[in-house]
């Protein structure tokens, strides 16, 4: 994770975000160090990585890189505003014992747009990561990467639009993919939790879980009733400031994937 210290809305680079509208710098410390605290609290270790003043989207750790087996793929950003990251996170990488370390031919970003399902990689595009990312990250990481198209820029990120939930549930949102992936999903994941409009308005998909704990966006409350449903405990948490910026719980949350 990566503290929001510098964390502002200065440019305009998904629907989400309107530099005019003033984000509370404060209350997203707080918001964040209350997630960060949650998953200590759930037992997991958190590793924090050191913000850069010119970097206000650094925060979204999910974008700076993806980790499968201990092996990482780091990320080349769409956007000039946040190429910057890339590097510095694959320096963190380095710096902390990972040894199988590539810095990308393509452009991707991280696991916003890859999401481990089990052994396989999900793998958004659309708006940020190349299609010819997906090839080059199945090369990498030796697993099998499904190509998924993003076809509504509000869910921009593949993980703004789908959640996985164990090694074999997912959650998403069908109107946020074409119609060719749509089926694609329904065939990989016929008992998905399908979210509604409500919940994909409020950004409810931006969720992690570890099997049993889902940690989501509190207003996605259809979501929140049916993961206890399916014996899940959602824990629901508030990241409004930083979803002025089109970013909430996973976007948040790097997960490092030991051997
Ligand atoms: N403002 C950031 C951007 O547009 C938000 C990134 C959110 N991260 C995510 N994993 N979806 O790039």
């Amino acid at each position: 994770m990566c503290p929001p210290t510098h964390f502002d809305v200065t440019y305009s680079i998904n629907p989400w975000m309107d530099p005019d509208k003033p984000s509370d710098a404060g209350l997203a410390m707080a918001q964040w160090e209350r997630l960060r605290d949650l998953y200590r609290e759930l037992g997991h270790q958190v590793e924090v990585i050191e913000p850069a003043r010119d970097l206000p989207d650094m925060v979204f750790a999910a974008n700076g890189a993806t980790v499968v087996d201990g092996k990482v793929l780091g990320a080349r950003f769409r956007h000039v505003q946040r190429t910057g990251e890339g590097p510095r996170y694959l320096s963190w990488f380095q710096e902390n014992g990972f040894g199988e370390v590539c810095w990308p031919e393509h452009i991707n970003e991280g696991e916003g747009d890859y999401l481990l399902a089990g052994r396989r990689l999900l793998a958004g595009t659309g708006f940020r990561t190349d299609q010819r990312s997906h090839a080059e990250a199945q090369e990498f990481f030796g697993v099998p990467v499904t190509g998924l198209t993003l076809v509504n820029p509000l869910h921009y990120h593949l993980d703004t639009a789908l959640s996985v939930l164990s090694e074999d549930e997912v959650m998403y949102y069908p109107a946020a993919f074409s119609p060719g992936s749509q089926a694609v999903l329904r065939e990989l994941f016929p008992n998905a939790l399908l979210a509604t409009d409500e919940d994909a308005a409020v950004f409810g998909l931006n969720a992690i879980s570890d099997g049993r704990h889902v940690l989501l966006p509190e207003a996605a409350t259809h979501l929140i009733a049916e993961l206890k449903d399916r014996g899940f405990e959602p824990i629901g948490v508030d990241l409004s400031e930083l979803l002025k910026a089109g970013g909430s719980v996973k976007c948040c949350t790097l997960e490092l994937r030991d051997e």
